[in-house]
């Protein structure tokens, strides 16, 4: 590499990473800098100066690092002999005070921010939500309000705006790891222990999360959202999902929720207020209300309906939910008839 090229390429490098970091930083929608709750806050108010200090500190390498290679050229011959005494200062003071500084700063920073954290100290009542990881999808439990008032949804998790909304954390099989980015950082799921978390987010929106610890074939599609709704939707929302499932409208979802009852479908899901009671599967009570299907990894639709019952294999494969290929004719038709009238 010629002289004349270093300058460039070394701005060039330094203008990737920034842009790479500002990227990184800025209008993701799961991008930790840029909170949108006071828990994902925290870690932002910690990220920030992380960051910006790791882009100095590389700018700062990169610097001398070219002033290294700029220093001496010609050949061999040429060169000066290597002083090997000397440089004692820049070891002591860039090798050891500053990263120490720098190090200690980060370690005290974080050790605060950890202790801010209200995970599983003195739960004050119980958690108005508990998230149940499965492979590989979410379980929704709502504990707001009486016994009966109860209900279980899936992927997508309600929550009004600008309240906190504490979450209680478990698992069914494997170690998951919950993470929505905008409002909490990741915490585990561990099966036979509780973990407990306080998310708020401060406006309505739709924030997206996944599963941030690797738990199996599918991690990649255990998606999910959390949607923050203004206090009177919300309200609106919670009372539709208590209701039991819509009875059909047309004679064809009549047809589908008949075939659904009596075919595999109700050993695995539940439909309050049909004859499907099966709890290995997502809750399906009010599947229509939901945006997603498949661990919100596939819009929910008539036409991925259709392909999701009689091919879920090939779109999630290894997955608990089999290809359903027992209904003929115009049947599957009307179990997605069905499916879809469950608002
Ligand atoms: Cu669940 Cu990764």
């Amino acid at each position: 590499m010629t002289r004349a090229r270093r300058g460039p390429v070394a701005g060039a490098a330094l203008l990737a990473a920034a842009s790479l970091a500002w990227g990184c930083a800025t209008s993701q929608p799961r991008s930790v800098l840029d909170a949108a709750g006071p828990a994902a806050r925290r870690l932002e108010n910690l990220g920030w100066p992380v960051l910006v200090g790791f882009l100095v500190t590389s700018a700062v390498m990169w610097l001398l690092l070219v002033w290294v290679a700029r220093r001496r050229t010609g050949s061999l011959a040429e060169h000066a002999p290597i002083e090997a005494r000397g440089g004692g200062r820049w070891l002591l003071v860039g090798g050891l005070a500053i990263p120490a500084i720098a190090f200690a700063e980060a370690y005290f920073a974080t050790v605060y921010t950890m202790g801010t954290f209200p995970m599983g100290h003195e739960p004050e009542g119980p958690a108005q939500i508990r998230v149940v990881g499965r492979q590989w999808w979410w379980e929704v439990h709502y504990r707001i309000g009486g016994l009966t008032e109860r209900f279980v949804t899936a992927n997508e998790i309600h929550v009004p705006a600008g309240r906190p909304i504490d979450v209680e954390l478990e698992s069914r099989d494997v170690i998951h790891s919950f993470w929505v980015p905008r409002l909490h950082g990741k915490v585990d799921l561990i099966p036979g222990l509780v973990n407990r978390i306080r998310i708020q987010a401060d406006r309505p929106g739709t924030y997206e999360g996944a599963c941030a610890e690797f738990c199996g074939p599918q991690h990649a599609r255990m998606r999910f959202v959390v949607i923050a709704d203004s206090p009177e939707d919300f309200r609106r929302w919670l009372e539709h999902q208590r209701e039991p499932a819509p009875a059909p409208a047309t004679a064809a979802a009549l047809r589908g929720r008949r075939l659904f009852e009596g075919a595999a479908c109700a050993t695995c899901h539940t439909v309050r207020g049909t004859d499907a009671k099966g709890t290995v599967g997502p809750d399906l009570t009010h599947l229509a209300s939901r945006r997603t299907i498949a661990g919100a990894s596939l819009t929910r639709d008539v036409a991925t309906l259709h392909a999701w019952v009689a091919n879920a294999q090939s779109l999630k494969p290894g997955a608990r939910m089999p290809n359903v290929t027992q209904f003929t004719g115009g049947e599957l038709g009307d179990v997605v008839t069905f499916l879809e009238g469950l608002e």
